[in-house]
């Protein structure tokens, strides 16, 4: 192997060897058909597609609220506690053969509140997979309530207060759902009595929506990350403050083509992102209709824009500085990459 320039295959290996970080997963996006059928089966739920060939065939995204509407039809057959559990394990069996060692999930409550599921079912079971991945796969998880942006402010108080009793068992807030017409200034009340509780704070912003999003969301909801944040290079005065305040990019290549942000993985700018200095990170969104987990994100997106190994050890070494993680958690895992890249020949 050239030490130098790896090969295409050699830089694969790398890729999927890298130990990273997931930051922007939401579990209900894990959701594989599969198991959309089975939990279905289990729980008594009629869906309106015949068969997992069907629900698949569905899966034709024109932009963001045309996947939310199977999205939401999807969780629909989450009911209890163990579904709940079950989902999030089978993310995390993919996650450990993706070398993920750290994940922030996001979840979103209302989705199934809203049908009747108390709230303790979907944080419980969700907790009890995260406590067991940590014991028997390594992996530390940490789990970050959505409000859903569609939603009103009142229904977002209510969520946090019916969250509050659970505290221990999450670390932070997120906004998602459809963006454009959602604007962060919504949320601006929910989310500091979040951050009064101490909870950590992120925002999807500028995945469909304007670059003033992304500043409302720094702004008005004092987020820690961005969610996507893809437009930003439509502003660069946003630009230079996003690199100049280190603020991290939880950016979902497979998702942006899927729903249409972009026209193909070519067109992506996360090279650009990374050239402009910015903290972008690269993750799966929801990995079950988009497409693919974090390591094909990863192959994939290399291939499209001719990623190097530099830039490929950049991001990990990213995800870890954009976690919430504690400094000294996140100094173990920059020596496991530090590791991985002397294992595959590849300057640090
Ligand atoms: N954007 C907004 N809301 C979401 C997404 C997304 O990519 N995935 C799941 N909920
Ligand atoms: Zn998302």
């Amino acid at each position: 192997m050239n030490l130098a320039q790896p090969d295409r295959q050699a830089l694969h290996a790398f890729a999927r060897a890298m130990p990273k970080a997931e930051l922007h997963i939401h579990i209900e996006g894990s959701l594989e058909p599969e198991l959309i059928f089975a939990l279905a089966q289990r729980n008594g739920v009629a869906l309106p597609y015949p068969d997992v060939e069907a629900l698949r065939a569905a899966y034709a995204f024109t932009n963001l609220q045309s996947f939310l509407d199977i999205y939401y039809a999807g969780a629909s057959v989450l009911l209890h506690e163990q579904d709940f559990f079950d989902m999030a394990w089978a993310y995390f069996l993919r996650a450990k053969a993706d070398n993920v060692v750290h994940a922030e999930l996001f979840f979103d409550p209302q989705t199934h509140t809203d049908r009747g599921v108390p709230f303790a079912a979907v944080i419980d079971g969700l907790h009890r997979a995260c406590v067991q991945a940590h014991d028997q796969l390594g992996i530390r998880a940490e789990l970050i309530l959505c409000f859903l942006r569609h939603l009103s402010e009142e229904a977002a108080f209510a969520t946090l207060e019916q969250a509050r009793p659970h505290r221990d068992k999450f670390i932070g807030v997120g906004l998602d759902s459809s963006e454009v017409g959602h604007p962060p200034e919504k949320f601006a009340r929910v989310f500091a009595a979040a951050r009064a509780l101490g909870l950590h704070a992120v925002a999807h912003a500028g995945e469909e929506g304007p670059p003033q999003y992304i500043r409302d969301a720094l702004d008005l909801l004092h987020v820690q990350r961005i969610d996507h944040g893809v437009q930003a290079l439509n502003d660069p005065e946003l630009v230079a403050r996003l690199a100049r305040e280190r603020i991290p990019l939880t950016v979902c290549p497979l998702s942006n083509v899927k729903l249409c942000v972009f026209k193909d993985l070519a067109q992506h700018n996360l090279r650009e992102l990374l050239r402009q200095g910015l903290v972008a990170t690269v993750n799966s969104d929801d990995p079950a209709y988009f497409g693919g987990y974090i390591n094909q994100n990863f192959v994939e997106t290399l291939d499209a824009l001719g990623l190097d190994a530099a830039e490929l050890v950049t991001l990990a070494r990213n995800s870890f500085e954009a976690s919430f993680a504690s400094d000294a958690v996140k100094a173990g895992y920059r020596a496991r990459l530090e590791a991985c890249c002397r294992e595959h020949g590849i300057a640090a």
